[in-house]
Parts: C-alpha cells; sequence; structure tokens
C-alpha cells in the first residue's frame, strides 16, 4: 500500500498487526532496493519502507535536507503509522540514517540491521569527493555521475551476469531530481560521526556486508561490529556494496535467523 506521510512516499506490505521492520535504502537508489527482502519478509513482518525526500517518489521540496531531517522523516513515519518499536534496517546511507535515528533515540527500536554501512563521518578527502559530485551535476552531468557510482556500488559479476537488473537500476537513479541528489550528498557530507555511541547501543543488531563491498569494505564493518557488543556479523559472499540487492537469498535467511534468535 502506498501512502503519503508529511510529503514522504511510504510503502507498506503485510499485515499492521505483526512485528514492524522499517526499511531505510541507500543512495543513489530509492524503496525499491528492499523488493526481495519485503516479498519475503512481508509474509511474516509488517514491513515499512520509503522513498528518501528528494529521491524517487518523494518530492525534493526545496532540497534543504540533513541526516538529521532525514532522521525526523523516519521518526515522523513511526508515529503517524503507530509503530511500536520496529526493527530499523537500513544499508549504506539508510544506514547513517538508521545509526543516528538509534543514537538519538534507541528506545524507539527493538532492533537494528544495519547493511553495507559505516558510523564513522566523511573525512577530508570524502567531503571533497562529494563536492566534485555535486560540481560534476551542476555541470549537466547526473547522468555520468550515477552511472559511475551505481558501477562502483556492484561486485562486477553480478553487473555481468545481471545486466538487464542493472541497467534498470542505473535507468532509474538517473531520472532522479538532482537538486535531490545534491541535497543527499551534502547532507551525507555534513553527517555526524556515530562512532561514540556504537559502544552504547544496547539493542540487538545484525551487521551484514558484502565480502567485495569497496564503500564500506568488511574490515571497517568488523571493527563496527567490535564497537556494538550486542551485535552479530554476517560477511554475504559473492556480494559488493548491495547485498541485500546482490544475494537477497542468503541475506533473507541472515535477517530471518537474526529475528527468529531475538524473539523478533
Ligand atoms: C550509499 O550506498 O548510500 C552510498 O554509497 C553512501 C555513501 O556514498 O557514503
Amino acid at each position: 500500500m502506498k501512502k503519503n506521510i508529511n510529503d514522504l512516499t511510504v510503502f507498506t506490505a503485510g499485515e499492521q498487526s505483526k512485528k514492524t521492520i522499517v526499511f531505510v535504502h541507500g543512495f543513489p537508489f530509492d524503496h525499491l532496493m528492499w523488493k526481495n527482502q519485503i516479498d519475503e519478509l512481508s509474509k511474516n513482518y509488517f514491513c515499512v519502507t520509503f522513498d528518501i525526500r528528494g529521491l524517487g517518489e518523494s518530492p525534493v521540496g526545496d532540497g534543504q535536507v540533513t541526516i538529521e531531517s532525514f532522521v525526523d522523516d523516519v521518526e515522523n513515519i513511526i508515529d503517524e503509522l503507530k509503530l511500536n518499536k520496529p526493527v530499523l534496517c537500513g544499508l549504506s546511507m539508510g544506514g547513517y540514517i538508521s545509526l543516528r535515528a538509534i543514537e538519538r533515540m534507541e528506545n524507539k527500536f527493538s532492533a537494528a540491521i544495519l547493511c553495507d554501512t559505516k558510523s564513522s563521518a566523511d573525512d577530508n578527502e570524502g567531503k571533497l569527493k562529494r563536492a566534485a559530485a555535486i560540481k560534476q551535476i551542476n555541470s549537466g552531468n547526473l547522468e555520468s555521475f550515477i552511472e559511475t557510482f551505481v558501477t562502483n556500488c556492484f561486485g562486477t559479476e553480478f553487473i555481468q551476469t545481471n545486466k538487464k537488473y542493472f541497467d534498470e537500476v542505473v535507468n532509474r537513479s538517473k531520472k532522479h531530481n538532482p537538486v535531490g541528489v545534491k541535497g543527499c550528498l551534502l547532507a551525507m557530507a555534513g553527517r555526524t560521526d556515530t562512532t561514540n555511541y556504537s559502544s552504547k547501543i544496547s539493542i540487538p543488531t545484525l551487521i551484514i556486508c558484502g565480502e567485495e563491498d569497496k564503500i564500506t569494505p568488511p574490515g571497517i564493518m568488523k571493527f563496527m561490529a567490535e564497537q556494538i557488543k550486542s551485535s552479530d556479523f554476517v560477511i554475504v559472499e559473492k556480494a559488493g556494496h548491495l547485498s541485500p540487492v546482490e544475494q537477497p537469498m542468503n541475506v533473507n535467511n541472515a535477517i530471518k535467523k537474526f529475528l527468529l534468535n531475538n524473539k523478533l
């Protein structure tokens, strides 16, 4: 079902009486990134996802967004849908949003699933890369930025064997409003570092990383898993930065096992 919550396009699947999982997608994608998880998990969970403001079907507004305002959006969805302590599941930028949401209001969640993400903020090199991307988009080159960025997200084998799907993802991302894409880049460049809070997280946390992830590689995610005492760490073979998309069965099984072990 599709709803509008505070000018945000929100999608729900499954029965609302069941335990909820809120899925937050990565950059520069949209809610469809979670399709394989929602198709499977909505059999037993109420699954909520949305398009981050400025991407996909969510309007861009004035384009002035921050990770903090994205967390406000998550909080609004929880309040509007009256969700009782959902599980929060985020990938990459969705993970940055999830980690800050947990730091700000951990008591609103029963568990977290952090895929291909990290707690550290952008260093100077990272900020300059965001600036270069914005310059590229301002020069009218959104399409080439998207093509290069999305290619880097996938493992090489996935692109070779799933060319049609890969082209679809690239073409969908190319349709994002450039203001929305730049808004996300600025939001990520300006995000806070949530590493200090990692050792204080007490909700059960599943950490999932594609073994070929070039953006948030296994070493970085292992470090995060070591900080979060209540965490399980899973490496997904033959996957890059988009492990839930590239290896949906393995990721779904890891999520189901984690939820079952934690009686969720
Ligand atoms: C993402 O997948 O959300 C991005 O790769 C995150 C980033 O660029 O830091």
